[in-house]
């Protein structure tokens, strides 16, 4: 009999064939994953350094909701609901720098900091400015957020458990990059027809780089990988050797990180982030991926890329910097028009009679079980 439902998915049948299809296009289900995936979980939204000055605004649709990142008149970042205080009309709706928020519709303001400033005869016929008293309720509804490696992450629920401990494990292992120095290089938008988790099982399908990414890395390479599990969130994989067997070693190089130990300067590692955060660090760059669903087989992402200090960061490397952004664009832009495809074929009926193969998919596969755990908790 074929399986229909979340309940009865076996995770016994999910590690010989992957989730079966029907999770990747169900729309009922997409309105559960909202609440039990990334309502309550650790979502990421984007990343810090995208809101350079004071007064940026970033806004973000994922997975039914819809927020707002600023950067505040102290430098400090703030996340809110894009949702007026009044009627509910979104704030912002593109990327803007502002001193304060005006709604359109009937210009009640806020401050950066979320606080209510004003709101047009509030009164009726008695012009006279809103109270203190009236304003006190009326201000952005505040999201629950942390903000870890210049990732913006968010918890919309406000109950998961602290940031700290959730991150812990990949803080640990990442300990000695000093991730503090990381400048930003560029922001990419893109967007997908397909359903966000393919987009996380492919990034953590390392089998498949070599093929379709030959340019980036050798089959020999890929080889080399080993499977990390850190915990009940986050899973990865690590190229002790790095992705291309034959370093280019006329090419003038980006700078490492300050300090990084001589057997580290050649490792390669990337991590899935439950729900929607991929995470690549290099020894020379880094790379996050904001995956945000906005349907059940809609997907918006942002890329981003840093380098690793104010030197990498300097005219010196401007074309290093260039060719580092148009790889990694390339690379993403093939996995896109491969994913756009197999949005199809992998919703199929047959879907769920797919083989997973005990060297290379066991990574992803942990991942759909990690779904499927949030999906089934009562
Ligand atoms: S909905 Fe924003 S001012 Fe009325
Ligand atoms: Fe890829």
């Amino acid at each position: 009999m074929r399986i229909t439902q979340v309940e009865n998915i076996d995770s016994e049948a999910v590690s010989k064939h992957g989730l079966p299809g029907f999770v990747f296009a169900e729309q009922t289900l997409y309105e559960q994953e909202k609440d039990n995936v990334f309502a309550k979980g650790w979502a990421s939204i984007g990343c810090a350094q995208q809101l350079k000055k004071p007064g940026d605004i970033m806004p973000v649709r994922i997975a039914g909701v819809s927020l707002i990142a600023i950067r505040n008149k102290d430098g400090g970042i703030g996340v809110f609901h894009n949702v007026c205080r009044h009627k509910s009309a979104p704030l912002v709706d593109g990327p803007c720098n502002k001193r304060t928020l005006v709604c359109p519709y009937h210009k009640w303001s806020f401050k950066l900091d979320g606080e209510l400033m004003g709101a047009p005869r509030f009164y009726g016929s008695e012009n006279k400015p809103i109270s203190a008293e009236d304003k006190a309720d009326k201000g952005l509804i505040p999201v629950r957020f942390a903000i870890w490696w210049d990732i913006i992450f968010v918890n919309v629920s406000g109950d998961a458990q602290p940031f700290e401990e959730f991150i812990k494990p990949l803080d640990e292992l990442l300990a000695e990059y000093p991730h503090q120095d990381m400048r930003h290089v560029s922001s990419t938008d893109y967007s997908g027809e397909v359903n966000w988790k393919l987009a996380v099982d492919n990034f953590l399908d390392g089998y498949h780089v070599p093929f379709v990414h030959s340019q980036a890395c050798s089959i020999e390479s890929a080889l080399g990988q080993d499977d990390l599990f850190l915990s009940d969130d986050i899973v990865g994989l690590r190229l002790p050797h790095g992705a291309s067997s034959k370093p280019a070693k006329t090419a003038k190089q980006l700078p490492h990180w300050n300090g990084l130990a001589e057997e580290k300067r050649g490792t390669q590692q990337w991590f899935g982030i439950f729900p929607n955060t991929l995470f690549f660090v290099d020894p020379c760059w880094v790379q996050t991926i904001v995956v945000k669903p906005t349907s059940v087989a809609k997907t918006d992402e942002t890329l981003t890329i840093y380098v690793t200090s104010d030197e990498a960061a300097s005219d010196e490397f401007v074309e290093e910097r260039t060719r580092l952004s148009d790889v990694l664009n390339e690379v993403n832009q093939q996995d896109i028009e491969l994913l756009d495809k197999l949005q199809h074929s992998r919703t199929s009926s047959v879907a769920d009679q797919g083989h997973l193969v005990q060297a290379w998919d066991q990574v992803g596969m942990a991942f759909h079980k990690m779904w499927l755990s949030k999906m089934q908790a009562k």
